[in-house]
């Protein structure tokens, strides 16, 4: 392919930056519904603003990552065409919120995210809701293994690390499912971080060196997992995914639609290729970016944009002008 084609089949590194504007535009958007306890008003903020300000990005996108099929949420919905459609062919997985119920709350840690990645090769994990994973720095490369008891993970991972077992970190969803897996961390000596909600950004600490996260382990939605893989490859971390339907009904839509669900699936299975963007800005302060700030005539936004070929990580942090977002009513 000659270096003009080149440019237009696959996201080039400019693309990431013009992506952080959607992401922001949701944060932006989303925070009037912060502590409302509505969470799918809150998601519908950020959606329609994502999907305007893709529309004006150059680049052919599809989404293979939608959301809202849970709780009937508004939806970018999987299949449909997204940006100018001139420019790179891209698949790309949205999720305007992570953390809709934190957001509706007024709690930490909800974050608005993209992932882009070259066509053809995000899978389309949809007709599963549910994915078992692991996440760790690199370290955990040929050292944990979802098939092995999350003990053996642990000491594994503690000996890779140069540390105690007792000095390891691991995030863990807080939730009744989680209950015997909470235990077995707890047994083997390390310690848990219980998130409410949101093991995208659990997973991506737990990838970067030297965070207070040593591991990001348990069920959490499998949308999320393919996010999280494209920014666990642009950090050089460890993941494995293994789908979890909930029973055999959505097994079976899970084999329909052409997926191997006992796999273990490294990060080349979830994404293909090392071209992936990951985009996230904070909606509520959380522990990976801050949250949308207002000062009198600022709105600041913290984002990070992380770049798998170049393993970039940029945090950008903008000052937007309130009189540009808000409705006249709302100054
Ligand atoms: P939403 O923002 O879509 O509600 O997702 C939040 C989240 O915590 C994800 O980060 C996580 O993967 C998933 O929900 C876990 O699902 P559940 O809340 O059903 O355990």
């Amino acid at each position: 392919m000659g270096e003009e084609a080149e440019l237009f089949h696959h996201p080039d590194r400019n693309l990431a930056l013009e992506m952080v504007r959607a992401t922001e535009a949701a944060a932006i958007r989303a925070v009037p519904w912060i502590g409302k306890g509505d969470k799918n008003a809150a998601d519908k903020a950020a959606v329609d603003a994502m999907r305007v300000f893709l529309s004006t990005v150059d680049f052919d996108g599809v989404i293979v990552i939608g959301e809202g099929e849970k709780d009937e949420a508004p939806m970018l919905f999987n299949g449909e065409h997204v940006g100018s459609g001139k420019g790179p062919k891209c698949d790309i997985a949205v999720d305007p919120i992570d953390g809709t119920s934190l957001t509706a709350a007024g709690r930490s840690h909800a974050l608005s995210v993209l992932a882009v990645a070259d066509r053809g090769t995000m899978l389309d994990a949809s007709s599963v809701f549910y994915m078992d994973k692991i996440v760790t720095g690199p370290e955990g490369r040929g050292v944990v293994d979802l098939r092995k008891p999350v003990g053996e993970n642990l000491r594994g991972l503690a000996a890779a690390l140069g540390k105690d077992i007792a000095e390891l970190r691991v995030a863990v969803l807080d939730r009744p499912r989680h209950e015997q897996l909470i235990r077995e961390i707890r047994e083997a000596g390390a310690g848990t971080r219980l998130i409410l909600d949101g093991d995208v950004a659990g997973g991506i600490i737990a990838a970067q060196r030297g965070t207070r996260i040593d591991a990001c382990i348990g069920i959490g939605g499998s949308p999320e997992g393919i996010t999280t893989a494209c920014a666990v490859k642009a950090l050089g971390g460890y993941m494995q995914g293994r789908l979890a339907p909930k029973d055999d009904a959505e097994r079976a839509r899970g084999e329909a639609a052409g997926l191997d669900i006992d796999k273990v699936m490294e990060l080349d299975d979830m994404v293909a290729g090392d071209n992936t963007f990951f985009i996230a800005t904070g909606v509520t302060d959380g522990a990976l970016v801050k949250g949308v700030k207002r000062e009198g005539p600022i709105i600041r936004t913290e984002s990070i944009v992380l770049r798998g070929r170049s393993g970039t990580l940029r945090r950008i942090e903008a000052e937007h002008l309130v009189e540009k977002w808000l409705d006249e009513a709302d100054r």
